[in-house]
């Protein structure tokens, strides 16, 4: 018998809790042993709960615990989970997470200390929820070099996005939903304005190129400002919006951005919708290969903590001492020279003059026929290729000018 404590029982932890019970046989013919959950820790009470037997409020008593060999830790952020993470690594205990804040906050030292404490760290559920990508990244495409990485990897604003486009929900009732339905983060700032799905493409990132990139030099953009009327604009050039998180490698460097962009609806991501995450990994001997699953949730985030929890207890004697390095040297290009086209939506004064403006500080653009037919007052258009600086300065010639009253958008076109 493998005894695992649970540390959280918010959506995910409890989830952890259900599936282990709720299939402990099928686990256990899996694992190769039984897998039963000895203490689940939380500071709240939860009176009604059939689990209410194992919690506790007391760390110690999952720590000083030596049968416990396994802790999964739902917490989540960055304070107490970092602790508890540290305190049962150096104890010998293998550690679970789906904690993507604390992953690509502290990877490298978390991991450095497993391999340091022969146990391991695992955070399979920290991306795409219940999709398996993690250990695909590092054991199915092993053989490749991982040129490219674009996904949709936040469940909530994909959610919104969405239900904005079929139904014409308005953001605040599709957020009200996608909480209700716990993809959310507690703060659902990490989702709307694009760190959670950072921090995703942070850790896929760490993987695939075998060093660590820092969320934090990761250009980020969220979904705050897309309109229902930009969405009728996509649409109308046969696509949708999807907020997209990217990374390649050029030449020995990585280029990463999170922001919502115009995607053709031909293209793999553009039909993958709701709380549904997709992923698209590019190596250079496989070509492409898409993961596709739910993102977010109780029971698919607690599928993929307790597989890492199976895998724990299948290889608990070997850990595999899988260590992120950190470059010396700045390991990301400049963002700003990355060529890219943008979608630019602007309120005119007097469309003549603006169409000459227009073409003037962008040269040549593909003009969209306005979604207010017969109505002059916008216009709206994809720039041709240039780097993201360029297209920003332009963008900024347009403003304040006499026949340009404003720009609305200015959206990635994938
Ligand atoms: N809030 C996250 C999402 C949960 O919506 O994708 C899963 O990481």
């Amino acid at each position: 018998m493998i005894y695992i404590a649970v540390l959280g029982y918010g959506v995910v932890g409890s989830g952890v809790v259900e599936v282990v019970r709720k299939n402990a046989s099928s686990i256990a013919q899996r694992a190769g042993e039984e897998i039963a959950v000895k203490k689940i820790l939380d500071i709240r009470d939860f009176p009604d709960s059939p689990d209410r037997e194992l919690l506790t409020k007391n760390a110690d008593e999952v720590f000083r615990d030596e049968s416990i060999k396994v802790v999964a830790e739902t917490i989540g952020g960055i304070g107490i989970a970092y602790q508890f993470t540290k305190t049962a690594l150096s104890l010998g205990k293998h550690v679970i997470t789906s904690n993507k804040e604390l992953v690509a906050t502290h990877g490298p030292e978390l991991l450095k200390m497993a391999a340091e404490n022969n146990v391991h760290y695992l955070f399979e559920a920290s991306v795409g929820g219940g999709i398996p990508i993690i250990r695909p990244l590092h054991n199915c495409l092993a053989a490749n070099e991982i040129t490219h990485i674009t996904g949709i990897l936040n469940g909530t604003t994909n959610y919104i996005l969405t239900q904005m486009r079929r139904a014409g929900k308005d953001f605040n009732t599709a957020l009200k939903e996608a909480q209700a339905n716990g993809y959310a983060e507690a703060d659902p700032t990490a989702d709307i304005e694009g760190h959670d799905a950072c921090r995703k493409i942070a850790i896929l990132s760490s993987i695939a190129y075998n060093e660590y990139v820092d969320y934090k030099k990761i250009p980020t953009e969220g979904i705050s400002k897309i309109t229902l009327e930009d969405m009728r604009y996509a649409e109308k050039m046969e696509s949708v919006i999807k907020l997209v998180g990217r990374s390649m490698k050029v030449g020995d460097k990585i280029h990463a951005t999170v922001s919502p962009a115009i995607i053709q609806k031909s293209h793999p991501l553009a039909n993958v919708d709701d709380v549904f995450n997709a992923i698209v990994v590019r190596g250079d001997a496989i070509g492409d290969v898409m993961f596709y699953g739910r993102g977010a949730g109780k029971l698919p985030t607690a599928s993929a903590v307790v597989a890492d929890i199976i895998e724990v207890v299948k290889h608990k004697n070997n850990s595999g001492r899988n260590v992120w390095n950190i470059n010396t040297e700045e390991n990301m290009v400049d963002p700003e020279s990355v060529k890219t086209r943008y979608f630019v939506r602007v309120k005119v004064r007097n469309t003549e003059e603006a169409e000459k403006l227009i073409k003037k500080v962008f040269g040549s653009v593909d003009w969209i026929n306005s979604i207010n037919e017969g109505k002059k007052e916008e216009l709206a258009f994809v720039t041709s290729i240039d780097t993201e600086v360029n297209q920003k300065e332009k963008v900024e010639q347009l403003k304040g000018t006499g026949s340009i009253k404003e720009v609305i958008s200015f959206i990635n076109v994938l």
